[in-house]
């Protein structure tokens, strides 16, 4: 059996009279890219604040790198690195200052530092920033930052709250590409997100959570087959629910929302031909995506 880094077995948390995260259980292997996702508000942050000890949870059982939390969290921590949902760098600080001063919470002295700074630098692309303050960093530079930043007790662990959200596809992009690095140096990771295409890419396995109950979990392809198995045609421009009639007989399936019409069909030419004299439509066909597997459990989109 593969060595556990985190495992949660029926946790709740509950704030006042709301439960945010209901009777959860999962498990992350050592060295796999294990994906939280949901919309906002499904209780992302949450679970990764109760792994981390931030947060205690009100039933269930969580350790993390063989360590009950959060009675030993401080044990756990001393081997985790932690790119927080919000970006809570020193912006009146430089780079190199961030680094400094983040490093003594782990009891490095300056010269220890000062020996990882370079190869932390050169992790995060920032190698020509080490002396730029904060605040005048990009919001990938200073997520990038918040990376490296997260490396410098060589933890063998990473939680990432939704390390890429509010950038712009190049600089998550990058991200991706710096997380894989991660990835093949054997480091374990706890991600979460709400961009399908980010957990779809990064993610071995991972949880689908909405409203802080989990509604399905797996390997992002396994889910895709399981789920839709067959292809999707996104249709728009006309009313959904007229076209629905017109293609019923060729369709697995159909789900509206909002304007779109998805269209799940093993036989998508049948559809096109139904449609062939509807000009006013646009039609996408592509491969089924963890959105459709999302829509389908939920009846809604996780789009914002
Ligand atoms: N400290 C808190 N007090 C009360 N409610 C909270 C607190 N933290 C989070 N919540 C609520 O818990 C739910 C889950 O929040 P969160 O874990 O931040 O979700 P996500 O990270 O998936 O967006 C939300 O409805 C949020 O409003
Ligand atoms: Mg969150």
């Amino acid at each position: 059996m593969a060595a556990i880094a985190i495992s949660l077995i029926d946790v709740t948390k509950t704030y006042i009279d709301r439960t945010v995260v209901d009777r959860f259980s999962f498990a992350v292997e050592k060295g796999e890219c294990f994906g939280l996702l949901g919309p906002n508000g499904a209780g992302k942050s949450t679970i990764a604040r109760m792994v981390l000890g931030m947060t205690p949870p009100d039933a269930g059982k969580i350790t993390v790198l063989g360590a009950p939390v959060p009675a030993q969290a401080r044990l756990a921590r001393a081997s985790i690195g932690v790119v927080p949902q919000f970006d809570d760098l020193d912006q009146e600080f430089t780079v190199r200052e961030n680094l400094l001063v983040f490093g003594r919470y782990f009891n490095m002295s300056t010269h220890q530092i000062e020996a990882v700074i370079p190869s932390l630098l050169e992790f995060a692309r920032l190698e020509s920033k080490a002396d730029a303050r904060v605040a005048g960093l990009s919001g990938g530079m200073k997520r990038r930052l918040m990376l490296a930043r997260a490396l410098i007790n060589d933890p063998q662990l990473l939680i990432l709250d939704e390390p890429t959200t509010g950038l712009d596809p190049h600089a998550r992009h990058l991200i991706w590409e710096r997380l894989r690095s991660l990835l093949a140096r054997g480091k374990t990771i706890l991600l979460t997100t709400h961009f399908m295409e980010e957990a779809e890419r990064l993610c071995d396995r991972l949880c689908v959570l909405e409203e802080g109950e989990k509604i399905a979990e797996g390997r992002p392809q396994g889910l895709i087959d399981e789920q839709i198995g067959c292809q999707v045609i996104e249709i728009n421009g006309g009313n959904p629910h007229e076209l629905r009639a017109l293609i019923k007989t060729c369709a697995q399936r159909i789900e509206v929302s909002g304007e779109t019409l998805f269209c799940y069909s093993s036989a998508p030419e049948q559809v096109r031909i139904q449609l062939r004299e509807r000009t006013d439509l646009r039609l996408l066909q592509r491969p089924p995506n963890l959105e459709d597997v999302f829509l389908r459990l939920t009846g809604r989109e996780m789009k914002d």
